[in-house]
């Protein structure tokens, strides 16, 4: 039996304390007030709160943290400390859908030493509230479900992959760009699938359950805890050049070393002949 540090014990505890207030907004979905950011971009009540509440939970632990939330933005925090980096609901139109498909996700991010800006990630947990699956990780400490260790796949071969995305939507991310990768991948693996949740497609590539993803546009709070998943169970993330800044240039390319390499060869070729 694995037990996590102390931080991990305070996060769990905060997004345990929100699952409940979800799974109940969940159930009565069509009674919840939504409103738009944007044309196709939709955030409810139920993201609000679960922030709030996560917010509340956290400052109680760590009181001079500040935060970057995907709701109320920046809080600025002492900044010789970390802050955390929140998704309260990740996969909102799946909830606002009835579809059971979300999960809340907090990551830690670092000061840099310089004090300009921040760095390294050294704790994340995705939890997903309907199946009560808790995806954790720590740095140089490895990625976990609950108490298994979490390995990226094993496959080698792209015609036995199962790689996940997301598909730009009204108003956001670059279709034709998507297409094209799209146009690239689709011949050569088992399967895509797009289930909506960025922060799961990423635990499930560190558990091995999807083999590769890609997506662009994405924001830290989608990413940051995910990323660590991956690295730490042993997969590689990177942007759609290879390089190391997937969360600035928001594209991201994740895998286990075979499958990262060669996802990497279609896409950077479908760029290269645009
Ligand atoms: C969205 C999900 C989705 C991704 C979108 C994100 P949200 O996050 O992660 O999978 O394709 O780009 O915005 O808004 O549901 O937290
Ligand atoms: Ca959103
Ligand atoms: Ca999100
Ligand atoms: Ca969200």
């Amino acid at each position: 039996m694995v037990s996590h540090s102390g931080l991990l014990t305070v996060i769990e505890r905060a997004a345990r304390k929100v699952a409940p207030q979800l799974r109940r907004d969940f159930g009565e979905v069509q009674h919840l007030q939504v409103s738009r950011k944007g044309p196709a971009d939709f955030v409810s009540v139920a993201d609000k709160k679960a922030e709030n509440t996560l917010v509340q939970e956290l400052r109680k632990a760590r009181p001079d943290w500040g935060f970057l939330l995907e709701e109320g933005g920046e809080i600025e925090g002492d900044p010789m400390k970390p802050r955390w980096v929140i998704d309260p609901l990740d996969g909102t139109s799946n909830f606002l859908h009835g579809i059971p498909h979300f999960a809340i996700s907090i990551a830690v991010q670092e000061p840099r030493r310089d004090g300009r800006g921040w760095g390294e990630v050294t704790t994340g947990l995705i939890y997903q509230p309907i199946t009560d699956e808790s995806y954790w990780a720590e740095k140089s400490r490895g990625a976990w479900r609950h108490d298994q260790r979490l390995r990226v796949s094993a496959r080698r071969d792209l015609s036995e992959a199962l790689v996940a995305t997301g598909i730009p939507f009204l108003g956001h991310g670059d279709l034709a760009q998507f297409s094209r990768i799209f146009g690239a991948i689709a011949p050569s693996v088992a399967g895509i699938r797009r289930f909506g949740a960025a922060t799961l497609d990423l635990a499930w590539v560190a558990s091995g359950r999807f083999d590769g993803f890609w997506e662009s546009g994405l924001q830290p709070w989608d990413v940051q805890a995910g990323i660590l998943l991956v690295r730490e169970a042993g997969g590689f993330v990177t942007d759609f050049r290879g390089g190391s800044e997937p969360v600035e240039r928001r594209e991201i390319l994740a895998g286990n070393d075979i499958m990262h390499s060669k996802l990497h060869k279609l896409l950077a070729g479908s760029l290269r002949n645009a």
